[in-house]
């Protein structure tokens, strides 16, 4: 997909989800309305959705609402993809999974994917939200910037 397009997409979803979730402060349905709405308006989007950090083991992830095949459960901070965005608090964009030394290959299908981690208004983590593509090189800066716009509006926030 055209990076235009991409943007256009990214900027009504964006409208879209905060008209949704406007007044709502679960942070459970509003993770389940951003997996639901990015999943549905992208085709790229193959597995879609959030690993929670754990209150009860706070250096693990366990899976939270998602889109997509059946996801591993848990996942170690610094293990995949995911582990090494909790950890480093830092978005990871891999063009090509099988080249990340410690990719946890929930479904053998993925072959690219970005993880953005996800912090509330006082700065803890929550979450890391996690994309997965069947084809290589599927995200780019213009998945990465609005991807970490839409939930640091969702979730990084008081609400108002
Ligand atoms: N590939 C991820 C694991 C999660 S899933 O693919 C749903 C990772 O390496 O962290």
């Amino acid at each position: 997909m055209q990076d235009a397009e991409k943007a256009r997409r990214y900027g009504e979803v964006a409208k879209q989800i905060s008209a949704v979730l406007e007044g709502e402060s679960n942070e459970v349905t509003r993770m389940a309305t951003v997996s639901c709405l990015l999943s549905q308006a992208f085709d790229y989007y193959f597995w879609t959705g959030f690993y929670m950090v754990d209150p009860e083991k706070p250096h693990e992830l366990v899976v939270g609402p998602y889109q997509g095949t059946l996801g591993c459960l848990r996942i170690p901070f610094g293990k995949g993809v995911c582990g090494v965005a909790a950890q480093s608090r830092e978005t990871q964009l891999v063009a090509d999974v099988n080249a990340f030394p410690s990719h946890i290959a929930c479904d053998s299908r993925s072959q690219s994917e970005i993880v953005v981690p996800v912090t509330r208004p006082d700065g803890t983590l929550m979450a890391v939200f996690d994309v997965d593509s069947t084809a290589l090189n599927s995200f780019n800066e213009v998945d990465k910037q609005w991807l970490e716009q839409i939930l640091n509006d969702v979730f990084g926030k008081e609400p108002a």
